[in-house]
């Protein structure tokens, strides 16, 4: 291998008609005067001598220069293979490099420092550094076998080369990670590993699942190396929102209650004012709704002093408040008279207690979970996660604060709060670029912003860079890129990342879970392959099992169903409750749907009747 063609301080060609050159791979180029610098290698090609180099029609796709000056070295353009390479040289040099020079491999030694930058038990190990196969033989022991990789096709398979480290402790002068590549390409399997790693090392991690994948129990395949196999189920916590987790009424302000409600359907000024008019500082959720229900009943009544009538003979208000609780209504009425406001505030409200997002414990399992410096993963829906995750942020970042500050001002400190890491998937949803109103972008941007100061760090990835925020977008030093083909988003990455132009051309051709990693923490962007996972997410459902599951699930509607037959408009909301009461929560059209598709399979009969509209009837 030699240097060959016109060369300059940053980039040199060097070909060879024995060699091929690999992709990524180090090569030291031995130009004594320069120190003999080592180089990248970014771009590969073969010259066939059937097919011309340089061609007067086509494109020219290779240096007239470099073909030229491979005659003159002594090659046999037109008898032979002729191998070529493209090599950026990666220290900074005053003069260009010599025509002629000899390039080799490097050894192990000569290039550790621009491959390894912590060792294995204090930094993540995420994977393989792409075209360091060569360096396999002098790689010391401690650097093998801990990255093993795997293939759909053909399974697990032995670490091919220097693994690549993560030092994490570094994010305390670059902080945050963010996880870029289209679908498919390996965003959630690399974002698993970056957690296992994370576990690993104790870091409390919440991480907030919006597809429900993120389980840390199931070993990945039985047939992974025994010294490499681990399961974090001790480790990490599930929580549900709803069911294990939610929001205490008694801690929220106006502003809370209107991002929770806003989770439902968007929230006008109107009521947000009324909001901030009805709720009173030590409201409880009963207290709330039923000032709520009580302002919606006097603003129905036609005639005030009826409704107050009424209002002296109830039991459940203790008799010397009755007068002072009148005057509120009365002044909240005149206050906020528009009943429609009301209703909708309540249709919201009713909305969320479905959904059992109110409940006294509120967070208390993702902080035990945390100080106990586990994985905390809260699932729910996106459009629940969003909301909620405002909340929780809000008030544990708050903690972590509040903390931090009395320590350094040297206070005594009852409330110990730990550093820790906020992770999610589709997280240009909870941090969406422009104008739209999500609750959760405001406390994402302030910890991207400042959560260093308090040891708070973000990991997040999305399929959609282009549509995150841009100063979340800018505060992530961190960012590992795996295949990307849109061109907005190729776009922003190409701005916010130091890749250079090869590699942003290579984007779109990765394989899935081979990315470019760029960091300051790394120093240089490098290629990587994202080592086998050690779990797995259990439900890895094929999508026409789910169907078929969803034809369970059917079954179970339908016996609900089947017993209020026959159904029409008169008897829907029953129908409603009772699905609702079996924790099937659906909506009117939903259930007409789901008895067409019942008509439709021959179970149910349905008529149309003059009177009712339709009757669905049981088929005899
Ligand atoms: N590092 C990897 N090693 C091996 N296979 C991978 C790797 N990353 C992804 N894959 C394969 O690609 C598929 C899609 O990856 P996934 O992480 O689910 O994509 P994304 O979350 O970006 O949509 C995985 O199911 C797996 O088969
Ligand atoms: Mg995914």
């Amino acid at each position: 291998m030699q240097v060959v063609g016109m060369t300059n301080e940053h980039e040199v060609w060097a070909a060879s008609n024995r060699r091929k050159f690999r992709l990524n791979e180090l090569l030291i180029i031995e130009d004594d005067k320069l120190g003999n610098p080592v180089g990248e290698v970014i771009e590969t090609y073969a010259l066939n001598p059937f097919i011309p180099a340089v061609d007067e029609k086509s494109p020219v796709l290779i240096d007239h220069e470099v073909v030229d000056s491979l005659s003159r070295l002594g090659y046999e353009i037109n008898e032979e293979v002729i191998y070529t390479a493209k090599i950026r040289i990666l220290s900074e040099l005053f003069y260009p490099v010599s025509t002629g020079v000899r390039v080799r491999e490097p050894h192990f030694h000569e290039v550790e420092e621009l491959l390894i930058k912590s060792n294995p038990s204090e930094g993540l190990v995420l994977g393989v550094i792409q075209g360091t196969e060569g360096l396999l033989g002098s790689l010391p022991e401690e650097y093998r076998d801990i990255a093993p990789l795997y293939e759909n096709k053909t399974g697990i398979k032995e670490q091919n080369g220097v693994p690549f480290i993560l030092d994490y402790r570094a994010m305390n002068n670059y902080p945050h990670i963010g996880i870029f590549g289209g679908s498919g390409s390996g965003k959630s399997f690399g974002l698993r590993v970056l957690i296992e790693e994370l576990i690993k090392k104790r870091v409390p991690l919440l991480v907030f699942d919006p597809h429900y994948e993120m389980s840390f129990k199931e070993i990945f395949d039985p047939s992974l190396p025994p010294h490499f196999k681990e399961s974090f189920e001790h480790r990490s916590l599930i929580l549900t929102v709803g069911s294990d987790v939610g929001v205490k009424f008694e801690t929220l302000n106006s502003g809370d209650l209107c991002n929770l409600l806003s989770a439902v359907s968007p929230v006008t000024e109107a009521m947000e004012n009324a909001v901030a008019s009805i709720l009173e500082s030590g409201d409880n959720l009963e207290t709330f709704t039923s000032r709520l229900n009580d302002l919606i009943s006097l603003l129905e009544s036609p005639d005030e002093s009826e409704f107050k009538e009424a209002f002296m003979q109830r039991r459940d208000i203790e008799e010397n408040k009755k007068a002072q609780y009148l005057n509120r209504l009365s002044a909240l009425k005149k206050q906020v008279g528009q009943l429609s406001t009301l209703k909708s505030i309540n249709w919201r409200l009713n909305r969320l207690i479905r959904q059992g997002i109110f409940m006294e414990q509120g967070i208390r399992q993702i902080e035990e979970g945390l100080k106990a410096q586990k994985t905390v993963i809260v699932r729910g829906s996106i459009w629940m996660l969003k909301v909620y995750a405002a909340y929780v942020l809000r008030s544990i970042y708050n903690k972590r604060r509040e903390y931090r500050d009395a320590l350094q001002r040297g206070q005594k400190i009852e409330n110990k709060f730990p550093p820790f890491f906020v992770v999610t998937d589709e997280a240009h949803n909870f941090a969406p670029r422009g104008e739209q109103n999500v609750p959760s972008r405001r406390e994402i941007k302030e910890i991207a912003q400042e959560g260093r100061k308090y040891g708070v760090f973000l990991i997040l990835a999305t399929q959609r860079p282009a549509l995150l925020d841009d100063t979340v977008n800018a505060q992530l030093n961190t960012k590992i890129i795996f295949r990307t083909v849109r061109s907005t988003d190729l776009g922003v990455i190409k701005e916010e990342t130091d890749i250079g132009s090869e590699e942003i051309k290579r984007l779109p051709y990765l394989p899935s879970g081979t990315g470019f990693v760029s960091s300051p923490i790394f120093g240089r962007t490098v290629s990587m392959r994202v080592r086998v996972a050690k779990t797995r997410s259990p439900h890895q459902l094929n999508p026409f099992d789910e169907l078929e599951m969803e034809d369970e699930q059917d079954k179970e509607v339908m016996e609900i169903i089947n017993q209020c037959l026959p159904v029409n408009q008169s008897n829907l909301i029953d129908v409603m409750k009772r699905l609702e009461n079996r924790g099937f929560g659906m909506g009117e059209s939903e259930i007409i749907n789901y008895l067409d598709k019942m008509v439709e399979k021959g179970i149910v009969g349905k008529e149309n009747n003059p009177l009712l509209g339709f009757i669905y009837k049981r088929n005899s």
